[in-house]
């Protein structure tokens, strides 16, 4: 966290069922960066759906991250077998908007049916819908809504780092034509894949725990795609999803409690 701060992220997104918002908390107070310099995000788990117990979960977290108020606060995920709760625990989003404890909200992993379903209730249209997007699972058509909606597009595993850990049969680090575009801008295919969504305005959340890749994930600031390029990337999606379906997420199977603060 220190290595990123310093090297000039500013954007720290974390989650209360990570179970590090102590520790990205004492990051960042090590960082010594001023407080509004930074963009702190966390997420509240499906555990602590409901009106009263998203309130109770936002002290949780600001708590643990040493912090008055948060730059964006997200539901996690959907939680399909409960919907009802899910909206409750919008509805304190809203509450924790309007007291002025966040200054956005908006969910994660929300695909179109559910979050049409949001829509058609909430009073504040979610700031951010966080995705897995990478250049093998791009959910354009999900992007569009968010495009007619006003919703920002924030990727999750953006450089498809979980085409790889989760083993998959291609690795985006291994693409070909990610590569052959690294070669002719003399960059990695993570940087290709940072520019490509920079490009094409989405907000993008890499991670690495190594200081050279922290460096190097942040170095995309000097290179410009082509169209042609940027179209060579587009069309490299495989439609196939590396995290968990949305709707397979139940409480029963994915449940977990978060301490208190
Ligand atoms: N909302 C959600 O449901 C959800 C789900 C997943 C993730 N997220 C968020 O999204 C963030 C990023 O997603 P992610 O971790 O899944 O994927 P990612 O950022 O696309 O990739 C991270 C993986 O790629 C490796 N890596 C990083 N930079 C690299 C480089 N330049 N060259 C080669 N390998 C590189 C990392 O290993 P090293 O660390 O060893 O470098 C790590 O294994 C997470 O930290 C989390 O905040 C959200």
């Amino acid at each position: 966290m220190e290595v990123a701060l310093k090297t000039g992220y500013r954007l720290i997104d974390t989650a209360a069922a990570y179970l590090n918002e102590r520790e990205v908390g004492e990051g960042i107070r090590r960082a010594g960066i001023p407080r509004d310099e930074l963009f702190i995000e966390t997420k509240v788990w499906i555990s602590d759906y409901g009106y009263d117990a998203t309130l109770h979960t936002f002290d949780k977290s600001a708590r643990k991250l040493g912090v008055e108020q948060l730059d964006l606060l997200l539901l996690h995920q959907p939680l399909p077998s409960a919907f009802d709760r899910t909206l409750e625990a919008y509805r304190a989003l809203e509450t924790l908007l309007a007291d002025g404890r966040v200054r956005a909200i908006g969910v994660s992993n929300f695909m179109p049916e559910y979050l049409q379903r949001l829509l058609a209730v909430a009073s504040v249209v979610p700031a951010v819908n966080q995705i897995e997007v990478h250049p093998y699972f791009q959910q354009t058509a999900l992007q569009g809504v968010h495009a007619q909606r006003g919703i920002a597009t924030q990727a999750w595993s953006p450089i498809g780092g979980i085409t790889s850990y989760r083993g998959m049969e291609k690795r985006s680090f291994d693409d070909p034509t990610l590569l052959a575009i690294a070669r002719q801008h003399d960059k990695s295919a993570a940087q290709v894949m940072l520019r490509w969504h920079l490009q094409a305005g989405r907000c993008a959340i890499p991670k690495s725990v190594k200081p050279e890749r922290i460096a190097e994930n942040f170095d995309v600031f000097d290179f410009q795609l082509s169209n042609d390029e940027m179209g060579a990337i587009d069309a490299l999606d495989t439609g196939v999803r590396g995290g968990p379906e949305p709707d397979s997420i139940t409480l029963e199977q994915y449940g977990r409690s978060i301490p208190e603060a």
